[in-house]
Parts: structure tokens; C-alpha cells; sequence
């Protein structure tokens, strides 16, 4: 089976929207979202006007994180179906004029892999025990563990087999890091991008891509920021991040991909900043990255104006398209977080315990923010469900929580569940539509009815129908290709024109003044007087008159 016939740089101005599998719709009432259940919705992404879903990985796991734990990259969990569902998924998408991206996770496998079955079984010294990072510990007895590396999700790095040697999990201990020294490693991954390649996918996102090389050695480190290794990502060349011989293992996945015209590679790195970021990409690399430092951008006009212009600079500088993302499943939702003060530490997770966001003020500055990204010139990420608004779910009770971070940091960090909430299709029981039964794998919040789509298809007001008209606007005066000249409407506005339409982002106090007097094509809310934009929205106008 083979994609369509492509425009062959589509990816270059897409709009990619990201489906969480296990919570966009459930076919089969088991209260888990399925490929069957994102085959019964395509019709909604097409109306939406994407041009690709993303889907997070939907491949055999314990699903220990979510299914980014995988114990076969061949084959589909059966909680979402099997691999005809994939293949229909591909083919069905493509009928709907949508391309299909798939995660693939290299830095690790799942700890029930044969191969990590099969190192584990084995004794130390084996070839099998080869394919990961496996080492004997230090101290007298092998006691200690090989260095001071934290995992991203709190404690050690380091796990011990029972026969005394230790392996190496940047993440959960069910999670080990293969060794990408090994050329079956690098075999194994062509392969499985060469299966999934024949089998129609347009394209890969590539999962901490920054983490498959560590430093020679595996010297010890002391972050500056504190022990998880998460943070050690923010410091520039910790020895577990961003090492330079990673881009070797991406120029040969290039020369792959590039036999199979119209796909491509995207890049997952968490980076120290943009400068890093741009090395990921360009010809002989992926094809585009994921921006992580806009999405951790603060509601902040210099900021934002400082992270578009790094962002379009470094990019360009090698050929690349900027992206820009301002949710995803492992943030609280943007809705949620522009809830709060623009100077407050971005959350892992919110609880009932902790400060309410102010929910009015959340989905006003998250539709101006959203308005803002649609206008840039490159792709842009939408997550699941931002296009109703959603909030994050920040009332869960602890005991329903099932991200492995809420457990694994002894409930220091919340967790991921609340952005991950089950979608709503209807207003209406069961389970708003998300599936035939009335439970859910997590349980929607009260008022999860008011934002589901038939409440918000045919209200001219409503944060769908915003999404809606901006994805038809930002094709018709094709945004996405364009390019960004700033406009000076003073420190606290970030305006600017791309081609045909002038965009002014209000973050001040006070309203703005549009020049011209030209009616506006779009507003992030409803304008009293056309010609002013108030604070925390964003107007697009024809542009007509020359500034
Ligand atoms: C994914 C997370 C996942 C982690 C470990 C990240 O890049 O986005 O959801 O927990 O990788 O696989």
C-alpha cells in the first residue's frame, strides 16, 4: 500500500493535529480509545481543515507510559485493535485527503522486548545483553550503580538485574535504553521505518531523539538545576542529551526516507535552545522539529517575539520550516495554563489542592495564542481537543490517577492524566460520546458537556468554529509558506504581517488601534469595535494600505 500522490514539501506549512489514541474515541466500550475509533472520526479532522494526524504510539506495549513502551513496533496493542485497523487507518485517512504521521520510540523499548527479555535471561557478558546499556556497578560488591544519572521521572537511572550487573532506563526501570552503538540497533530501526514506510505512513515523529547517544564512558554529572534528568536536558551537553555523533544515526534514516518521496522526519529533541535544535534538521537530516521552547513560552509579548524570531533564524539558516505547538499529552493544556499568572512555574499536573486557573481568562488568551500561531510561517501542531477549548482536568482525585510520573515521584509531580482526559463528542451521556460505555479510562470532569462538538459546530462563537475558519484562511492565504515582517505596535502587542494579512496580538492592558480602518478577516472574539483590538485577543486584517 502506498501514499497518495503528494505535494511533495506539504509538510512544510501543514497543520499536523496529534490524536492520543487512548482518549479520542472508543469503539468498542471498553473505555479505551482505539484505531477503530479514530477511523469513525477522520470525517471531523478533515472538516476541521488539517492536513495530517499525528498519532502517538498505538503499537504492542505493557503500557506501563502510555504505550511509549513498546515490546513489538510491528504490531498493534490489541487495547487499540490489530494491524488491519492500521491499515485501514492509513488508507481510510488518506481517502480524507489526511496524511498519517506515526511516533516511533527508538531511545528505549519496552522491559518485556524479547531483546530485553533476552538480556535479562542471559548472563552478563552476553550478546544479547549488548543491545542495551548494561554495566557492572560501582563500590566493592557492584553495589553501587555505574554513575549519578536521574531518570526523567525521578530516582536513579539505573536498574539492577538480579544477577548484580545494573541497566540503564532514562525513563521507567520497564523502559531500558538500547545501545545505539550496536549496528543490530541501527538495523533493526531501518527496518521497522522501511515496514511502517511500506505500509503508507507519510512520515515519523521521533521520540527524545536527543537521548539515543550517550558520552563516552558515561561520565557522572551534576545539573545545575537539580537531579531529574529532565532538567538536565535545559543545560547544554549533559552527557546524556544532544551528543553529536546522534545525527549519524539520522543521516541514515534520511537516505531511507528519501526513497519514499512525500514523507518525512520530525524531530522530538528536547534541547537546550534553538541554535541546538537546527542540527536536527536540514537536508541531509529530519525534515522539521518540534519547537518545545514556544510551547513553554509564557503568555508574554517580548518573550513570544524573542521565541519567533530565534525559532524562524535558526531554521532558516538550514533550509528548514519553523513549527510551532502550544499543547501536546505531556503539558497541562494551554487553555489551562494561560489561566495563570504569565511568571508562574509551568506545572506538572494540577490537583484540587492547588490554585484553581482562572478559566475565562485560560480560553481567552489560549484562543489569542492560538490565532497568533496559525498566522506563522511554517507548520503548526495542534494537540486532541484544543480545538473545543478544553481545559485540562484539574480536579482529579488522586486515586485515579495513571500516569506512571504520579507514582514513580511519590506524588511530588501530578502527572500527565489531566491533559489526557477522554474526548467529548456530545453533550450528552454516555460518556459524552467518547464511547458506548459510561466509563472511561480516566473520567471526564464535570462540564465536559458544554464543550463537545455538537454543542460547538454551528455556534459562530464557539472556539471550534474559530479553529475552523482560521484553518481555511491561513490555506487560502497560504501562512503557512509565507514570511513574518514585524510590526511596531508597541512592547506589550506582538504584531506582524505575513503576505496579505496583518496580525496584532493585544497582551497589554489596554485596547489597540488598527490601522487602515480595514475590516477584520478573524478575531479570537467577538470585536465590539472593528477597528481596536482589546487586550489578550488577536485580530487578523487584509492588509491594504502599505505599512
Ligand atoms: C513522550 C512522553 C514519554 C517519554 C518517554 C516523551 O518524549 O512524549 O510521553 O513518557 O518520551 O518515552
Amino acid at each position: 500500500m502506498s501514499a497518495p500522490e503528494a505535494e511533495p514539501m506539504w509538510w512544510r506549512s501543514a497543520v499536523v493535529y496529534q490524536v492520543y489514541p487512548r482518549s479520542f474515541a472508543d469503539s468498542d466500550g471498553d473505555g479505551i480509545g482505539d484505531l477503530p475509533g479514530v477511523i469513525s472520526h477522520l470525517s471531523h479532522l478533515a472538516d476541521l481543515g488539517v492536513d495530517a494526524l499525528w498519532l502517538s504510539p498505538f503499537y504492542s506495549s505493557p503500557q506501563a507510559d502510555g504505550g511509549y513502551d513498546i515490546s513489538d513496533h510491528y504490531d498493534v496493542d490489541p487495547l487499540f485493535g490489530d494491524i488491519v485497523d492500521a491499515e485501514d487507518l492509513i488508507e481510510a485517512a488518506h481517502r480524507h485527503g489526511l496524511k498519517v504521521i506515526v511516533c516511533m520510540v527508538p531511545n528505549h523499548t519496552s522491559d518485556r522486548h524479547p531483546w530485553f527479555l533476552a538480556a535479562a535471561h542471559e548472563s552478563p557478558g552476553s550478546p544479547a545483553r549488548e543491545r542495551y546499556i548494561i554495566r557492572d556497578g560501582r563500590g566493592a560488591t557492584g553495589e553501587l550503580p555505574p554513575n549519578n544519572w536521574h531518570s526523567a521521572f525521578g530516582g536513579p537511572a539505573w536498574t539492577r538485574l538480579p544477577d548484580g550487573q545494573w541497566y540503564l532506563h532514562l525513563f521507567d526501570p520497564r523502559q531500558p535504553d538500547l545501545n545505539w552503538e550496536h549496528p543490530e540497533v541501527r538495523a533493526e530501526f531501518a527496518d521497522i521505518l522501511r515496514y511502517w514506510l511500506d505500509n503508507g505512513v507519510d512520515g515519523f515523529c521521533i521520540d527524545t531523539a536527543h537521548g539515543l547517544v550517550k558520552a563516552d564512558g558515561l561520565p557522572d554529572w551534576r545539573p545545575r538545576h537539580g537531579p531529574t534528568a529532565q532538567r538536565e536536558a535545559d543545560e547544554s551537553r549533559a552527557p546524556m542529551w544532544d551528543q553529536d555523533a546522534v545525527h549519524d544515526v539520522y543521516r541514515t534514516w534520511r537516505a531511507i526516507i528519501d526513497t519514499y518521496p512525500g514523507r518525512v522526519l520530525i524531530a522530538g529533541a528536547r534541547v537546550s535552545a534553538p541554535d541546538r535544535l537546527a542540527h536536527y534538521v536540514g537536508r541531509d537530516q529530519m525534515h522539521q522539529a518540534i519547537n518545545f521552547e514556544y510551547l513553554q513560552t509564557p503568555w508574554h509579548a517580548p518573550a513570544l517575539r524573542r521565541v519567533i524570531d530565534a525559532s524562524l533564524a535558526t531554521t532558516s539558516a538550514v533550509g528548514a520550516p519553523s513549527t510551532w505547538m502550544l499543547s501536546n499529552h505531556d503539558v497541562v493544556r494551554h487553555a489551562t495554563r494561560f489561566g495563570y499568572p504569565p511568571e508562574a512555574p509551568l506545572p506538572s499536573g494540577i490537583g484540587p489542592a492547588d490554585p484553581q486557573p482562572d478559566r475565562d481568562l485560560g480560553l481567552r488568551r489560549a484562543r489569542a495564542a492560538t490565532l497568533l500561531m496559525l498566522a506563522l510561517p511554517g507548520a503548526a501542531y495542534l494537540y486532541q481537543g484544543e480545538e473545543l477549548g478544553l481545559p485540562e482536568h484539574t480536579e482529579l482525585p488522586d486515586d485515579l490517577r495513571q500516569d506512571l510520573v504520579w507514582r514513580r515521584s511519590g506524588g511530588a509531580s501530578l502527572g500527565r492524566d489531566g491533559c489526557r482526559v477522554p474526548l467529548p463528542w456530545k453533550g450528552h451521556p454516555p460518556c459524552g460520546g467518547f464511547g458506548p460505555e459510561t466509563a472511561s479510562w480516566l473520567p471526564q470532569p464535570d462540564g465536559w458537556a458544554d464543550y463537545a462538538l455538537d454543542r460547538q459546530r454551528d455556534d459562530p462563537s464557539s472556539t471550534y468554529t474559530m479553529y475552523w475558519y482560521a484553518l481555511r484562511l491561513r490555506r487560502f492565504f497560504r501562512l503557512g509558506l509565507g514570511t513574518l515582517r514585524w510590526m511596531d505596535f508597541g512592547p506589550d502587542v506582538v504584531a506582524f504581517t505575513n503576505g496579505d494579512v496583518l496580525v496584532v496580538s493585544n497582551l497589554g492592558d489596554t485596547a489597540v488601534l488598527l490601522p487602515g480602518g480595514e475590516p477584520p478577516l478573524h478575531s479570537s472574539i467577538e470585536l465590539t469595535d472593528p477597528a481596536s483590538v482589546p487586550t489578550d485577543a488577536t485580530v487578523w486584517v487584509l492588509r491594504v494600505g502599505e505599512y
